[in-house]
């Protein structure tokens, strides 16, 4: 199953496409994932990557396009995968479309105070589990960091960079039959139950 989970920064696809991606045995891709282990070895990649996470923009599109192309040639892609992160420009889609059939993007629509409440509230363990200070707080004693671009200043930017963007890809794949939209901001498992309802009709 091809797959893209979409919403804005905080909307829940790192915290969904894990869940989504051991049921159907496909990797999650995140090209934020990608690119932070980029800024963690140091590679050149790292370094151009963080000026522009930093900042909460977009990295160029050529540069995103390589990193998916190369992903995609992967043998855990055979079978299908799930993208968190991409695309997020219309030029994003289009190259992909001549890469990879799309069978659905789920949207995850949720109201902007909240997703700036969980962003400035989410703390992250080195092994990828994603928590909440306000609504799923790391245990006690388990390690956490919080994200350098999840700081409300960076946090605005990147909202406004995403509703700026989002409205030509949400058309362009309305037009191809395969867009999904569900709230994003119910509680956790009604958000999963309503992701696999529409998976589980493909
Ligand atoms: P990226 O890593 O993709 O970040 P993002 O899109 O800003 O999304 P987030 O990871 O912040 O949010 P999420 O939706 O995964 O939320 P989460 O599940 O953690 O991109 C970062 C940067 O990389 C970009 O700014 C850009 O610079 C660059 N980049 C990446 N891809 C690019 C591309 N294709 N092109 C160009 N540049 C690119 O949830 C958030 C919090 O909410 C967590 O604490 C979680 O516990 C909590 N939560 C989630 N769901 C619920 C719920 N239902 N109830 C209560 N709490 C919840």
């Amino acid at each position: 199953m091809n797959l893209i989970l979409m919403g804005a920064p905080g909307a829940g696809k790192g915290t969904h496409a894990k869940g989504i991606s051991e049921r159907y045995s496909i990797p999650h891709i995140s090209t934020g994932d990608i690119l932070r282990d980029e800024v963690a070895k140091g590679s050149e990649l790292g370094k151009t990557a963080k000026s522009y996470m930093d900042d909460g923009k977009l990295l160029p599109d050529d540069i995103i396009i390589e990193i998916v192309k190369q992903r995609l040639k992967e043998d855990d892609c055979k079978s299908g995968f799930l993208f968190d992160g991409f695309p997020r420009t219309i030029v994003q889609a289009k190259k992909l479309e001549g890469i990879a059939d799309i069978e659905a993007v789920i949207y995850l629509k949720c109201d902007d105070e909240i997703l700036l409440k969980r962003l400035t509230g989410r703390r992250m363990t080195d092994d990828g589990r994603i928590y909440n200070v306000y609504f799923d707080p790391p245990p006690p004693g388990v390690e956490v960091y919080q994200r350098d671009d999840d700081n409300e200043e960076t946090i605005r930017e990147r909202l406004k960079i995403f509703y700026e963007t989002f409205a030509p890809i949400m058309d362009f794949y309305k037009q191809r039959g395969v867009f999904h939209e569900i709230r994003g901001d119910e509680e956790r498992e009604v958000v999963f139950r309503n992701i696999l309802s529409i998976l589980e009709d493909i």
